[in-house]
């Protein structure tokens, strides 16, 4: 894996999303199926997320090369070895699921990946997101809530801080800044559920 975008790079998604292959973040029976743009099953009713709808979400995080970014809902671990490849090594990303066993597994899918300022935390029952002092330049969430999460746009830095989130079945781009916070709509998805 090579260790950073290049800022000028017209499309590090797609950089990114063909170095970090999905086969490594998917159960051996469903390796074969990993170039196929749909969601695949992982276990325990959860899922690897469609591709180009990973990609869409990446591109309205719009994610700086160094940046410090949570990312809510990491299963296989795999968006969050993606992040990883996007904020390069000077960057920080934290990964949280809820699902022990998938957490675990998670954890160790990325570990194989080489991107040591990337983890993957078991997420605390109960309590969403992590909170860090001053706040999380970049949020992603990648299971639906059923409102915005006051809980999640607090732990966002106050400052040109964004956050992806699916909110029932509308992706939402929340953009904090000193003076407002924004939403916007970006189209239609189906997610698992946020717990
Ligand atoms: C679409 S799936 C996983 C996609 C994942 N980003 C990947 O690359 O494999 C969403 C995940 O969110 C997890 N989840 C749901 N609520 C959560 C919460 N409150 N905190 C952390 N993870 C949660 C689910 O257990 C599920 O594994």
């Amino acid at each position: 894996m090579r260790r950073g975008v290049d800022p000028q790079r017209a499309d590090d998604v797609a950089d990114a999303m063909r170095e970090v292959a999905r086969t490594g973040f998917l159960p051996a029976e469903q390796r074969g199926f990993a170039a196929q743009d749909r969601p695949l099953p992982l276990w325990h009713g959860q899922t690897s997320s469609q591709p180009s709808t990973v990609a869409t979400m990446l591109r309205l995080l719009e994610v700086p090369v160094g940046a410090h970014v949570l990312d809510v809902g990491a299963g296989s671990g795999w968006t969050t070895a993606l992040l990883a490849r996007l904020v390069g090594p000077q960057g920080r990303v934290l990964g949280l699921e809820l699902d022990p066993e998938l957490a675990r597994w998670g954890a160790t899918n990325l570990a194989a990946q080489g991107v040591p300022w990337a983890s993957l935390e078991e997420a605390v029952p109960g309590a969403l997101g992590r909170p860090v002092d001053g706040g999380w330049p970049r949020i992603l969430v990648s299971a639906a809530a059923r409102s915005l999460p006051d809980e999640l746009v607090g732990q966002l830095a106050d400052d040109d801080a964004r956050m992806v989130i699916p909110v029932r079945s509308t992706l939402l781009v929340v953009v904090r800044s000193r003076r407002s916070t924004t939403v916007t709509s970006h189209g239609s998805y189906r997610f698992v559920p946020l717990r």
